[in-house]
């Protein structure tokens, strides 16, 4: 075991959190959800997408929530860019990393971005050339690392092959991404140890969605490998528009809660984490999907 001391969320509540709920959720609502986060510590946040509003209408705010948040030194801004149109209006919001999205399965990325992988790593090249040339960081999500909605079970050969082509175009770091939800510790870290051959610990991050409640399990079992950043959503929401049935991400609450157990620091406050998540919780009319956050509200009283 090779636990690190310390771990580095990325709440990506408000983009993967967001993007899929049906009902318009307000530019300022957003905005007021990445204030709480980052005063409740969180010092990166996945902002919004610079996609298609035809395919997610809710990012269709993206450059108006960029423009409202209070931004806080130490903190860094990222933002989901699929090609060079999204580039070229996600530039002028100034984000301080972007995120391009690939997948280990063919069947996912032309249902979520409408090409092969080698055609997106080919729309991705000049973006991440653009970003770095800008000064700006490159993050690269790779969906699907262990099972599709379409193809089912992902090999983690081809999770390696994405990692390699991610590598090669200058991404910087990954995500390697259980979309649905479906891993289960070993093949999570068979995923990881297949992106390892490419990217160095420090550059690898675990983002587990919670379908069938193993996101915890399987972020354990990303630090015991040493993985120390990982991302979830506040208040556990989410899901993606292309990949049905899929729930949220963990929630952060839950992350944290697990990582203070470790005596792993993490440098954020839980009860303010709690409230941001009650925060957006309300304003979708529901109550926080989030163990921990039921648990230290019913303790509140
Ligand atoms: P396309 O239709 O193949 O693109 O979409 P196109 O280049 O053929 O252009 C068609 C139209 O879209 C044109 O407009 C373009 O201008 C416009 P028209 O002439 O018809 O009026 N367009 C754009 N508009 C705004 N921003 C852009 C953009 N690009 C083209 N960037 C595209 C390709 C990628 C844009 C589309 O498929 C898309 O937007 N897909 C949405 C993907 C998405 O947001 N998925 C969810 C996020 S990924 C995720 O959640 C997984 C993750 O969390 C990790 C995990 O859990 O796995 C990251
Ligand atoms: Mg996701």
């Amino acid at each position: 075991m090779n636990f690190p001391t310390r771990v580095q969320i990325i709440d990506v509540g408000p983009r993967d959190g967001l993007q899929n709920e049906k009902q318009p959720v307000p530019a300022a609502v957003k905005i007021e959800l990445v204030q709480r986060l980052q005063e409740a510590g969180l010092t990166e946040i996945e902002v919004t997408s610079f996609v298609s509003p035809k395919w997610v209408p809710q990012m269709g705010d993206n450059a108006e929530v960029m423009a409202g948040i209070a931004r806080q030194p130490g903190v860094r801004y990222s933002v989901l860019v699929p090609n060079l149109k999204g580039w070229e209006t996600a530039v002028l919001s100034k984000p301080d990393e972007i995120v391009v999205f690939g997948a280990a399965s063919e069947a996912f990325s032309q249902k979520n971005i409408n090409c092969s992988i080698a055609e997106s790593i080919e729309r991705f090249a000049p973006v991440v050339e653009a970003a770095l040339a800008a000064g700006i960081r490159v993050r690269g999500a790779m969906s699907c690392t262990v099972g599709c909605p379409y193809e089912g079970e992902v090999a983690p050969a081809r999770v390696g092959m994405l990692a390699g082509l991610m590598k090669d175009i200058g991404v910087q770091r990954v995500d390697v991404a259980d979309t649905i939800g479906v891993g289960t510790p070993l093949k999570v870290q068979r995923a990881i140890e297949a992106t390892l051959a490419h990217f160095d610990i420090d550059h690898v991050s675990g983002h587990f969605h919670d379908t069938y409640g193993q996101a915890l399990s399987n972020a354990y079992a990303a630090l015991e490998m040493g993985v120390w950043n990982f991302q979830s959503s506040s208040a556990g929401l989410g899901g993606c528009p292309y990949a049905k049935g899929a729930t949220g991400n963990v929630a952060t609450e839950d992350l944290v809660y697990l990582l203070q157990g470790l005596g792993i620091d993490t440098g954020i406050d839980l009860d303010k984490l709690v409230d941001a998540g009650v925060y957006i919780s309300a304003a979708l009319g529901r109550k926080p999907n989030s163990r921990v956050a039921t648990a230290v509200l019913n303790k509140r009283g």
